[in-house]
C-alpha cells in the first residue's frame, strides 16, 4: 500500500480527478439555473464532491508516506476518516431534519463554518510555517503572507457576519437594523486600519508578526458583526447571498494557502455565483450593490409604522371566496412564506386545477424574494406539480393585475405592501412589490393581522377592495376546494 502511494502517477491521478470535479462543480451550476435540469445539476455536483473527497484522502495519505513524515498512513486514515463520519452523520440528520423554512438560517450558519475554517486555515499556515514569533514568519514569501492575511480577513468577516445573520433568520435576535451614528465612517476606519496591519505584517522583520494578523482578526470579526447587524429584515436576503459570496472567496483564499487548486476552483465559483445573485437580487429589491458591500441599506433604521391607523379591515368566510373565484375570468394567487409555513401548496395546486379545468384563467405571481429562499415559491410549487407556463414573475405580471379579477394573497405579506411604494419612510421603501391591489379584489390569507418579516404593518390590509379570510392557510385553501 505504502508503495502504491509512494508513486507519482497517484499524484497526479489525484490532480486529473481534481480537473473532473472542477468541470463537474460548473456543469452543476448551469444544471441548477434552470427547473427541467436541476436535479441533473445536483448529481453532477455530488458526483463532484465525491470525487473530490476521494481524491484529497489520496494525496494526504501519499504525503503522509513520503519518507519524513510524522504521522503513519492508518493514523492519518483515523485522524481524516473519523471527523468526516462525524460531519457526515451530522450533515445527513441535519439534511432529513431541517424545514424548508429553516434552510436560510441553515445555509447562514454553515457559511459561518466556511468562514471559521478560512480563519484556523490562516492561522495553522502562518504558526506552522516556522517561528510563531515572526522571525519565520518575516521570511515568508510577501505572496503568501498576502494570502494568509487577505484569507483570515475574509474568513473572520464571514464568520461573524454569518453568525449574526444566523441569529436574525432564526428569529433569536430582532431583524430591524442596528444604526450606530456615522457607521459608514466605522466600517472605512477598520478597512484602513486592517490595510495598514497588512502593510505591518509583510514588512515586519521584528518578529512580531503575530500582532498585527491578531488584531486585524479582531477588527474584522467586528467588521462582520456590524455590517450584517446594521441591515434591516426586508433587506436580509441580499446580505445571505453576499455572505454566500464572501464564503466562496474565504474557501478560494484556503485554497491559495493550501496551494490546493480544487479549492480555489470551488471558491472561486461559489464567490462569483454568489456576488452575481447579490446584483441580481439588488436590481430586484432596488437597492444599491456598493451599499450591500457597506452594510446598512434601506431607510437608515427606520422602524414600521406600527401606530399608524389604517382603518377597518374586512373579513370574508371560505365559501364566499368559492364563490367568488367560480364566477371569476381570471384569478392571480400571490404565494409567500405563510403558504411554505402551512404547506398549502398542495391544496394551492389541486384548487388550480379545478379551477383550470372550469375553463378560469389561473396564473402565479411571484416576488423575486417571496418566502425565505431564492426560488423558495417556485420549489414548492414545483413540488406540487402546478404547471411552469402558469407560474411568473413579478415583473411578468405587475401590469396585469388592471384586468384581474381576483388575488388569492396567499401567506405573503411584504412581497405585496403598497408601503414600499408609498410611504418613503418605510423601511421597504423602494423595493418593487407585486401590486396586487390594482385587482378587483383582494382575498388574503392569513392567520393575524400580525406583520410579515420586515416588521412594517400592510396597508393593503384595509383597502377598499381586499378582504381577509382568516386561518391556517392550509386548511382554508382545502376548505374552497371543497366548495368550488
Ligand atoms: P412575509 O412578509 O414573511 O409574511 C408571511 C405571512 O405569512 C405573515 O404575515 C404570516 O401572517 C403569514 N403566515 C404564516 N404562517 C401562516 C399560515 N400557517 N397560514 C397562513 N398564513 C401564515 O412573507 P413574504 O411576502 O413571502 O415576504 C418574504 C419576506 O422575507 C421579505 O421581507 C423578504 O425580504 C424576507 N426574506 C426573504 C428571503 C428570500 S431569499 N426569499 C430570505 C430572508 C428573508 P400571520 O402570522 O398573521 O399568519
Amino acid at each position: 500500500m505504502t508503495d502504491l502511494l509512494a508513486s507519482e502517477r497517484l499524484t497526479g491521478l489525484a490532480q486529473g480527478a481534481y480537473i473532473v470535479a472542477g468541470v463537474l462543480f460548473i456543469l452543476a451550476l448551469a444544471g441548477l439555473s434552470k427547473h427541467e435540469t436541476a436535479k441533473r445539476g445536483n448529481v453532477f455536483g455530488m458526483t463532484g464532491m465525491a470525487l473530490a473527497l476521494v481524491a484529497t484522502v489520496v494525496l494526504a495519505l501519499r504525503q503522509t508516506s513520503l519518507p519524513g513524515f510524522s504521522s503513519s498512513v492508518p493514523l492519518t486514515l483515523v485522524l481524516i476518516g473519523a471527523p468526516m463520519a462525524v460531519g457526515a452523520l451530522i450533515g445527513i440528520w441535519k439534511a432529513r431534519t431541517v424545514e424548508m423554512t429553516g434552510m436560510p438560517e441553515l445555509i447562514a450558519m454553515l457559511h459561518s463554518f466556511v468562514g471559521l475554517a478560512a480563519v484556523l486555515v490562516g492561522y495553522n499556515s502562518f504558526l506552522g510555517s516556522g517561528d510563531a514569533t515572526g522571525a519565520e514568519a518575516s521570511g515568508m514569501e510577501t505572496i503568501h503572507a498576502v494570502e494568509v492575511f487577505l484569507g483570515v480577513f475574509i474568513g473572520a468577516v464571514t464568520l461573524t457576519g454569518s453568525a449574526v445573520a444566523y441569529l436574525k433568520l432564526s428569529a433569536k435576535v430582532k431583524s430591524a437594523p442596528l444604526a450606530l451614528p456615522g457607521r459608514h465612517w466605522l466600517n472605512l476606519a477598520i478597512l484602513l486600519a486592517c490595510a495598514g496591519l497588512l502593510v505591518w505584517f509583510v514588512l515586519d522583520d521584528s518578529g512580531a508578526a503575530l500582532v498585527p494578523v491578531a488584531v486585524m482578526t479582531v477588527l474584522a470579526l467586528v467588521l462582520g458583526f456590524h455590517l450584517v447587524a446594521a441591515i434591516g429584515g426586508g433587506d436580509m436576503p441580499v446580505v445571505v447571498s453576499m455572505l454566500n459570496s464572501y464564503s466562496g472567496w474565504a474557501a478560494a483564499a484556503a485554497g491559495f494557502m493550501l496551494s490546493n487548486d480544487l479549492l480555489i476552483i470551488t471558491g472561486s465559483l461559489v464567490g462569483s455565483s454568489g456576488a452575481i445573485l447579490s446584483y441580481i437580487m439588488c436590481k430586484a429589491m432596488n437597492r444599491s450593490f456598493v451599499s450591500v458591500i457597506a452594510g446598512g441599506f434601506g431607510s437608515d433604521g427606520a422602524v414600521a409604522g406600527e401606530a399608524r391607523d389604517y382603518g377597518e379591515h374586512r373579513e370574508v368566510q371560505a365559501n364566499e371566496v368559492a364563490q367568488l373565484l367560480a364566477n371569476a375570468k381570471s384569478v392571480v394567487i400571490t404565494p409567500g412564506y405563510g403558504m411554505a409555513v402551512a404547506q398549502a401548496q398542495y391544496p394551492v395546486a389541486e384548487m388550480t386545477r379545478k379551477l383550470r379545468d372550469k375553463g378560469v384563467d389561473v396564473r402565479f405571481g411571484i416576488h423575486p424574494v417571496a418566502g425565505r429562499l431564492p426560488g423558495h415559491m417556485n420549489v414548492l410549487l414545483a413540488e406540487a406539480k402546478v404547471p411552469y407556463g402558469i407560474v411568473l414573475e413579478m415583473d411578468e405580471i405587475n401590469d396585469d393585475f388592471d384586468d384581474t379579477d381576483v388575488v388569492l394573497v396567499i401567506g405573503a405579506n411584504d412581497t405585496v405592501n403598497p408601503a414600499a411604494l408609498e410611504e418613503p419612510g418605510s423601511p421597504i421603501a423602494g423595493m418593487p412589490v407585486l401590486e396586487v391591489w390594482n385587482a378587483k379584489e383582494v382575498i388574503v390569507f392569513k392567520r393575524s393581522m400580525a406583520t410579515g418579516y420586515a416588521g412594517v404593518q400592510n396597508p393593503l390590509f384595509f383597502k377598499d377592495n381586499t378582504r381577509m379570510l382568516f386561518g391556517d392557510a392550509k386548511e382554508r385553501v382545502e376548505d374552497i376546494v371543497k366548495a368550488v
